[in-house]
């Protein structure tokens, strides 16, 4: 295995710290002396590229935040001539302005570097084919995807999101080894590849490598069982990147590595922004070591996870992603993510792995239904015994009391993408 690892990968621990205290340096100076948004926050903060003098003293510099991004819409916070921008990415966000990022050449180098290193890592190889099912276009998904199967030396089957039935056929007919696809898509094509009829465990597929929004262990057996795949997590943002800032490791499913040779991790208590040490969970923060376009330091990503030391890699872990800060719903003061509650459907017998969460309010307070879909067949005792099922782990395990509904086979929505969870019917205001 290790003939596999590129340079980076090769590093012990000091050189890479070495070598991220260099990339840090420069990046803050390049920040400072481009973007009129840092340099006025460094001198706001009394603060130099020069006063990093260690990999902690970057605590000490201010964060950056999504809304600065929008404030900046649309090409303020690069840091380069317009013309030396080869690449534009967004993210339509639910409300205003878009997210704009931009990449020069040698940025878009280090993404395909990335998920080459990405893909090998899930256990993808030069000479497979590699079906990527997250949408092009300007989200950072399908073409970020697609740059690094081909540099890894794969075939790129750029099939996108969507037309679910062809899809199905595309993969029987150019039985690619690999897909990558967000897990709530996946559970979308395997209803397909059993209404044509086809067994989903005699497929090609070997590996599927899903993220873009978080899923949990249950969602990662449910997966490999009804595919006979390995699952792993790809784990990234816009902001700093695309997908590949982390992977998880085939030979060892746990949590991802982050590739800290271009991404500086931090983890910050999600309220006073102080730092914490490792082990922790709060909200992960990421400063980019190498980007020349739209350097971007200590971007809070809103994601909740904890940093790990290193495992089948050099690079520290990030544990999977909890949730969004965002997607935190409160529950007559219970704070519920719902990865927890997919673990438990995922979990109950009777019940499909879809499943959506309805936010209502009564009276003054706020009311949740968990709506899952029976497997097909179930019978009226066992739907409502999976109900109560539900409601009891949910209960038990979050400490709140919901609603749950079980609703018939095929009638919530499928996703072709990322999937929302929660419907929020609450009356604005
Ligand atoms: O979703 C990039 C990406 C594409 C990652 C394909 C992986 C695969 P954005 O649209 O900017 O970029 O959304 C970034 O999605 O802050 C997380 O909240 C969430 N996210 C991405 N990957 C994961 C993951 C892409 N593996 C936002 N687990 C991030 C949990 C994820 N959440």
């Amino acid at each position: 295995m290790t003939e596999l690892l590129d340079t980076g990968e090769r590093l012990g621990r000091g050189e890479l710290e070495t070598l991220q205290l260099e990339r840090l340096r420069a990046t803050l100076r390049h920040a400072y002396e481009n973007v009129g948004f840092y340099r006025a926050a460094f001198d706001k903060a009394g603060l130099r590229a020069e006063d990093c003098r260690t990999l902690a003293d970057l605590s000490r510099f201010p964060f950056t935040v999504k809304a600065d991004l929008r404030d900046n819409y649309p090409f303020g916070m690069f840091a380069v001539p317009e013309d030396q921008v080869r690449r534009i990415h967004a993210s339509s966000g639910t409300t205003g302005r878009p997210t704009v990022v931009g990449y020069t050449e040698r940025d878009l180098d280090t993404w395909a570097d990335v998920v080459a290193r990405s893909i090998r890592a899930a256990g993808g190889r030069p000479g497979h084919k590699a079906h990527v099912a997250y949408g092009y276009g300007l989200f950072t998904g399908g073409l970020g995807a697609h740059y690094g199967a081909e540099r890894l030396g794969c075939t790129v089957i750029p099939a996108s999101g969507g037309m679910t039935a062809r899809q199905v056929q595309l993969i029987q007919d150019f039985r690619p080894e690999i897909i990558m696809i967000t897990p709530s898509y996946m559970l979308t094509l395997l209803d397909e590849f059993e209404r044509q009829g086809v067994d989903p465990r005699t497929t090609s597929l070997k590996v599927g490598i899903f993220g873009a929004e978080p899923w949990t262990e249950q969602m990662r057996d449910e997966i490999e069982g009804r595919f006979a795949i390995d699952a792993v997590d790809i784990y990234g943002l816009s902001e700093v990147m695309g997908p590949g800032v982390a992977q998880e490791c085939v030979e060892t499913k746990d949590g991802l590595h982050i590739w800290e040779d271009h991404f500086y991790p931090e983890v910050v208590d999600p309220f006073t922004g102080e730092v914490l040490p490792d082990g922790e969970e709060g909200e992960l923060v990421f400063t980019s070591l190498t980007k020349e376009a739209m350097p971007v330091i200590r971007y809070r990503t809103r994601d909740l996870t904890r940093l790990l030391p290193g495992t089948a890699r050099v690079f520290r872990r990030m544990e999977k992603v909890t949730g969004r800060s965002d997607d935190m719903v409160i529950l007559r003061g219970v704070n519920l993510f719902p990865t927890q509650i997919e673990e438990i459907v995922l979990r109950t017998p009777g019940v499909a792995p879809h499943f959506q969460l309805r936010l209502t309010r009564e009276g003054r307070m706020d009311a949740l239904t968990v709506r899952a879909e029976a497997r097909a067949g179930a019978t009226t005792a066992e739907r409502e015994a999976a109900a109560r099922s539900i409601a009891g782990a949910v209960k038990d395990g979050v400490g709140v009391s919901v609603g749950v509904e079980i609703v018939d086979p095929e009638t919530l929505e499928r996703s072709v993408g990322k999937i929302r969870r929660i419907i929020d019917l609450r009356e604005a205001g």
